[in-house]
């Protein structure tokens, strides 16, 4: 079953509470940028928004930080009900014991990284990992254009977690829309995140339907 995940960064922050409304009707998980204006140039949100958004979310919460030290924060994620939490690979220098942490606190555990890392370097840690985030923009910011190379990164990512029967999602995040939803689905990707396809929508739920294909 593919599941649609809006990317809150492109919500409307004066009106949040009618668009996490909106996600609870028509979509599966809110997805949720968290950074830190050092691992990338952009500052987003922190967790004062999530714990607002957890006050009133009815679909699970997926958590994609782009902040250095992800391990300092697993506890604290956890406590705030997150049912999904990854980090960039090159965020920390100890992705396996992040990885560990996270789903000893109970949550599903993600390693992501960005269109120029090669998907060999997930090899080593996809034992370890509930999902991955292939990022289809360089992550930072919301808007920018999908990067076609994704298809070809998502069909080798999915031979290899095949080949090694393993239980691991496949999650893209940048530029997703109801012009690419269908390709992507077809290489094998299961969760699609769409912000400004979403929200920028005059009808959001009639784009949400649209992608799962
Ligand atoms: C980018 C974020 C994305 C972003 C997606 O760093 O990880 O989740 O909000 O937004 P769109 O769908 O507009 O590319
Ligand atoms: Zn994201």
């Amino acid at each position: 079953m593919i599941q649609i995940a809006p990317s809150m960064l492109s919500a409307d922050f004066l009106n949040l509470g009618r668009d996490v409304e909106m996600v609870n009707e028509h979509a599966d998980l809110f997805h949720l940028d968290v950074m830190d204006g050092v691992f990338v140039p952009n500052i987003s949100y922190g967790f004062p928004v999530v714990e607002a958004i957890a006050s009133a979310a009815r679909k699970p919460m997926d958590v994609h930080l782009m902040i250095v030290h992800p391990e300092k924060y697993v506890e604290r994620f956890a406590r705030l009900g997150v049912h999904m939490l990854s980090f960039h690979l090159n965020a920390t220098d100890k992705p396996a014991q992040t990885l560990l942490a996270i789903r000893e606190a109970g949550m599903k555990a993600g390693l992501v990284i960005n269109p120029d890392i090669p998907v060999e370097s997930l090899y080593p840690y996809l034992h370890l990992c509930d999902y991955i985030i292939l990022m289809s923009v360089y992550a930072g910011f919301g808007g920018q254009r999908f990067i076609e190379d994704t298809y070809e990164r998502i069909r080798t990512l999915k031979a290899e977690i095949k080949k090694n029967n393993l239980d691991v999602k496949i999650e893209v995040d940048g530029g997703v829309s109801p012009a690419n939803s269908r390709m992507l689905i077809d290489a094998g990707a299961e969760i699609l995140v769409a912000g400004s396809a979403v929200f920028k929508a005059d009808n959001p739920s009639e784009i949400i339907s649209a992608m799962r294909g």
